[in-house]
């Protein structure tokens, strides 16, 4: 082998967002995971980058009515209203799972006012086990926490409320449903976010014509899957000019080519989400493909790699050595 070409196996995997290291750079992303038990028998947790459990709010909630998801064209429509059996039960009966495993975990929070975003996050950082909170402040389905992902200033007040009553890193999870996703992600980072996650569900629709009524019990829920990767692709991108900080990218992330765009396009790290549900495993084929992946661009750290991509006008890159003919 050529000296200047890289092994797969000496590749560094590690990544850095903010204060959270990360042993890898794939995640799984809340909502798609459950609380990670559910997935033992068909995944090595300890072999992933970061677990994101299902979001969890303040106090139980039901969630909304039914149909909560519908198949759409290369995507998926959920509705699930952040159903979930509130902090209280979190911590009593999955944080003790979740923090004896290796991975690190990250825990989503939503709230309905910047006061119980605060207080949630403050309540975290009394246990041992969490590595970092993912705000959610972009899911579609519940009225209130979207406000955070929707208006800069107020997104800028909550992430700093939360930085000033919890020393956990923080990550703040993003809508691309706003006109310029660019100027949220200044104020979260300005206000002391360690990393954005990028994007949440687009919202959308589906409708029954024969019978004249939407699927879905909520009327409108948020697409996720291989439809909206260029959006979430945009979006990594055009966050990736604006600010600093590392960026997380999530949509429609199935395959290795899937994972290297976003790391050239300007994410850290992945989120792997909807593909979660149709093949259980496909984190772990990521995690075996990504080292050769990133030496096939004669890199030898994931981190080199991160936000590579060049100009549209630049000449492309000569081919590796050991692919010439
Ligand atoms: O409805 C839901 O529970 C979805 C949550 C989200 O997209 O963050």
């Amino acid at each position: 082998m050529p000296p200047s070409e890289s092994s797969p196996a000496d590749v560094d995997l590690s990544v850095q967002l903010g204060r959270l290291a990360l042993p890898n750079p794939i995640l799984v992303a809340s909502g798609t995971f459950g609380y990670a038990r559910e997935m033992e028998q068909l995944v090595d947790l300890d072999r992933l980058g970061g677990i994101i459990p299902k979001t969890i709010t303040r106090l139980p909630r039901p969630g909304n009515a039914p149909w909560r998801t519908v198949e759409a064209s290369s995507g998926l429509l959920n509705s699930i209203g952040l159903d979930n059996d509130g902090i209280d039960a979190f911590l009593e009966h999955h944080l003790p799972y979740l923090a004896r495993l290796q991975s690190p975990l990250i825990v989503s929070i939503a709230g309905r006012s910047h006061d119980e975003f605060v207080a949630m996050a403050a309540k975290l950082a009394g246990f041992s086990g969490i590595d970092a909170v993912e705000l959610n402040i972009s899911c579609p389905n519940v009225s209130g926490g979207v406000d955070f992902g929707t208006d800069p200033e107020l997104c800028g007040k909550l992430v700093a409320g939360v930085r000033g009553s919890c020393d956990l890193p923080i990550l703040a999870k993003l809508t691309p449903n706003v006109t310029s996703i660019a100027s949220i992600a200044e104020a979260a980072a300005a206000a002391g976010a360690d990393a954005l996650s990028l994007i949440n569900t687009v919202l959308g629709m589906a409708v029954d014509w024969r019978q004249r009524r939407p699927l879905l019990g909520n009327v409108l829920g948020g697409l996720s899957g291989p439809a909206i990767k260029p959006i979430a692709l945009r979006c990594v991108y055009q966050v990736s000019q604006a600010v600093d900080i590392p960026l997380v990218g999530i949509g429609g992330i199935a395959t290795i080519d899937d994972v290297m765009e976003f790391l050239v396009a300007g994410a850290s790290a992945v989120q792997i989400g909807t593909a979660n549900y149709y093949d259980p495993a496909v984190s772990m084929k990521l995690l075996d493909q990504l080292p050769a992946a990133v030496a096939s661009l004669e890199a030898t750290r994931v981190a080199s790699v991160v936000g590579s991509l060049q100009r549209a006008d630049a000449p492309p890159a000569a081919p590796p050595a050991s692919s010439a003919t």
